[in-house]
């Protein structure tokens, strides 16, 4: 049985860090671990310009522990109003790594989001010419769209149209939640490749929602079936280029996350990469986990992937419930908190 594993220093390309108190309070456990991560531009108000992402760069970076080698990647959000000679600029000058998509109201501090394909149509021929990677959150809303059913009516009204439309355009369909999404992305694979959480991988519906409401596995994609998880755990585990890490942590207070209307998001970072190597051992394929992790999401991004390593061995340990915060949000739930983790990071 093997329990010790040594990997190139994995990146988290979806990751949600906030700002101020909680940005402070929960950067530390991404950066300590992982050595780049692409930020999410969902800020009330969201990041949209070059200006807005080098600031919030900037601040992601005065909160870094000393001695930190983490590298934020900086997104901006599109918006109906997106200027493609911004966007343009912002990656030339190595500002931004990508723009992001969030439809307008799918989830999360969405309201600013596209509300009509048409009008961004200029931003994605930009992206295609000059190859800037363009992030999704593939779920399309609407009053005749059933949540389950979200990622695929994107899939079918939206992202099968685009590959072919743009057909240079390189994408990344986040947080991949079904088996339809898994299997669209290695039909179109390389120009589309997928994210997949560690809690898709790890929870169905049923644990959701079966046995006591668990605001904790609230998210947005929503975890669905059994089937969809198997099909999710065999694309992570396959080793394939188009299939990589992105923990989609994403912390809110305490208040907002436990109400009679909690808000989506799971935060994660804590027990991410322990999680992930479960879920590889579990499946018998603790020898792909370095490519899920720590390999093609350089490839798809086009940057080298990182020099130094970092070992996990299973050496259990618990989560704790909750993360403290200052000011006004003063704590956040994680994840598996309570729980007894069975891989650590060393
Ligand atoms: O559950 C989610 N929470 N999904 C998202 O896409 C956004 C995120 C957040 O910002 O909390
Ligand atoms: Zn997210």
């Amino acid at each position: 049985m093997t329990t010790r594993i040594t990997i190139r220093r994995p990146d988290d390309w979806h990751l949600h860090v906030r700002d101020g108190d909680m940005l402070k309070a929960v950067l530390p456990y991404t950066a300590k671990d992982f050595g780049r991560a692409i930020i999410m531009p969902n800020l009330v108000p969201p990041v949209r310009t070059v200006k807005d992402a080098a600031g919030y760069r900037d601040r992601v970076m005065a909160v870094l522990p000393a001695g930190s080698r983490f590298t934020p990647l900086m997104t901006c959000y599109l918006t109906d109003d997106t200027d493609p000679d911004d966007v343009e600029r912002g990656f030339r000058d190595g500002v931004l790594a990508g723009v992001k998509l969030y439809p307008a109201n799918a989830t999360t501090n969405s309201a600013a989001g596209v509300t009509d394909y048409r009008k961004v149509t200029r931003v994605l021929e930009r992206l295609e010419k000059i190859g800037m990677p363009f992030l999704m959150h593939g779920e399309e809303v609407g009053s005749d769209i059933d949540i389950f059913d979200r990622e695929k009516a994107f899939i079918d009204r939206r992202l099968s149209k685009w590959v072919k439309e743009f057909p240079g355009l390189r994408m990344i369909l986040e947080h991949l939640s079904s088996k339809d999404g898994a299997d669209f992305v290695k039909s179109a694979a390389p120009q589309v490749a997928g994210t997949i959480t560690p809690y898709h991988l790890n929870l169905t519906r049923t644990d959701w929602l079966g046995a006591g409401l668990k605001p904790m596995m609230y998210a947005m994609p929503v975890i669905k079936t059994a089937q969809d998880r198997a099909a999710l755990r065999k694309a992570a585990t396959s080793g394939e280029a188009c299939y990589f890490l992105g923990t989609d942590s994403a912390p809110h207070p305490f208040v907002r996350k436990v109400a009679i209307s909690g808000v989506p998001g799971i935060f994660n970072a804590p027990v991410a990469l322990p999680t992930y190597a479960k879920v590889f051992e579990e499946e018998g394929a603790l020898d792909k986990f370095e490519a899920f992790a720590s390999l093609n999401g350089p490839r798809h991004y086009r940057l080298p992937p990182n020099e130094d390593k970092i070992t996990l061995e299973k050496s259990p340990w618990t989560a704790p419930i909750e993360i403290k915060v200052a000011g006004p949000d003063e704590r956040t739930l994680l994840y598996r908190g309570g729980e007894t983790i069975e891989w650590k990071v060393t």
